[in-house]
């Protein structure tokens, strides 16, 4: 097995086996929204529709990149995720697809586009890569297995700076970056792991044509604490992980400080959003989108109707959501600071 599908074997059983990697900080409880008694709508007056890369989708729903690779494991988990996506009709992106490089045999658990006619895939590659041979090639061979809408290009410097064998060398990343965004034909998507993009990153990504962002801040998944089981593995006195396991910006707060830059971009919110009602507030927020992973990992190993299931909870939440803020559309309240309360 190569390196990189060992790495996201021991993920799976760090998931397994260690509930606090979900940090579980709901920073979104600290932003309340303004609740409205009349909201002369009727609940089944809301609609949730949104469309995404030219898609419709049923709401503003996106199952986060998590995963891929050549065992049965990650075909059933990524299989289970693309019928769920397409029956409720939600947005889907995959794990890293760096796999596909060193174990040609990952392609199957990436071949979603049959599963998933008609909704918008997101492939995915880390852009740290760029950096290690990675170009052009590698992100058109990402787009094409799985004919996806996008390319996303993650930025992990605290995951990798946790791994002993990770590979930290981000200079001139985000030129780079820009270098792909232009040449590639499809959409390049920016995305963190659950650190957060700060307002100077996503202005050089901007000033580099990205033009649509995903904070993926912190709150939820702690990549620092998932790599620590790794490193502590070979040094158990060694609890570097341990100490930046909440580092990073929280989630509400980094959608908050893109939200000036909404007119030029595309801003996506993740990291730690563990309800429709966390939802809506990052809508209100400003995000157009919103990326959910950790509380689909378990229901994606047993079936697409467990998915299908905390789908349609999240859909039920953002609905009622709407309904109380007396928003008819999703577009009345995207970035309307009015509903804060
Ligand atoms: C099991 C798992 C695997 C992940 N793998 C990737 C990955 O390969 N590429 C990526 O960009 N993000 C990856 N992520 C990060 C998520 O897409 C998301 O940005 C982040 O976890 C925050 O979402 P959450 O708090 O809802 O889990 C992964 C998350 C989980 C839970």
């Amino acid at each position: 097995m190569s390196a990189t599908n060992q790495r996201k074997h021991d993920h799976l059983r760090t998931f397994a086996r260690d509930p606090q990697v979900e940090r579980g900080q709901n920073y979104f409880d600290a932003i309340r929204l303004t609740h409205r008694a009349l909201p002369e709508s009727a609940l089944a007056d809301v609609d949730t529709a949104v469309e995404f890369l030219g898609r419709r989708l049923a709401f503003p729903l996106l199952l986060s990149s998590m995963t891929g690779g050549s065992e049965k494991i990650f075909r059933t988990i990524n299989r289970h995720l693309a019928l769920a996506a397409e029956a409720e009709g939600v947005a889907l992106g995959v794990g890293s697809q760096r796999v596909l490089f060193s174990e040609p045999a990952a392609v199957h658990s990436f071949a979603l586009r049959t599963l998933a006619p008609s909704v918008p895939l997101l492939a995915n590659l880390g852009a740290v890569q760029l950096n290690c041979g990675f170009g052009l090639n590698e992100c058109r061979a990402a787009l094409d297995v799985l004919k996806a809408d996008a390319l996303i290009l993650h930025l992990n410097p605290l995951q990798e700076a946790i791994q002993r064998e990770g590979d930290t060398n981000f200079r001139g990343l985000a030129a780079k970056i820009g270098g792909i965004a232009r040449k590639l034909g499809k959409p390049v998507i920016v995305k963190e792991v659950g650190a957060g993009l700060s307002p100077a990153d996503a202005r050089l990504l901007v000033k580099n044509g990205v033009k649509i962002l995903d904070v993926a801040g912190a709150g939820g998944t702690s990549w620092s604490r998932v790599e620590h089981h790794r490193r502590v593995a070979t040094d158990a006195g060694d609890d570097l992980g341990l100490v930046f396991q909440d580092w990073g910006l929280p989630t509400p707060q980094a959608v908050a400080a893109l939200a000036p830059l909404r007119k030029r971009i595309t801003l996506i919110a993740s990291g730690g959003i563990r309800s429709g009602l966390d939802m809506a507030k990052a809508v209100v927020l400003g995000a157009s989108l919103c990326g959910v992973a950790a509380p689909f990992l378990r229901p994606a190993q047993e079936s697409a109707e467990a998915v299908r299931a905390v789908i349609r909870r999240f859909r039920r939440e953002f609905t009622t959501a709407l309904f109380l803020l007396g928003c008819r559309t999703v577009a009345a309240a995207r970035g309307n600071q009015n509903l804060l309360a």
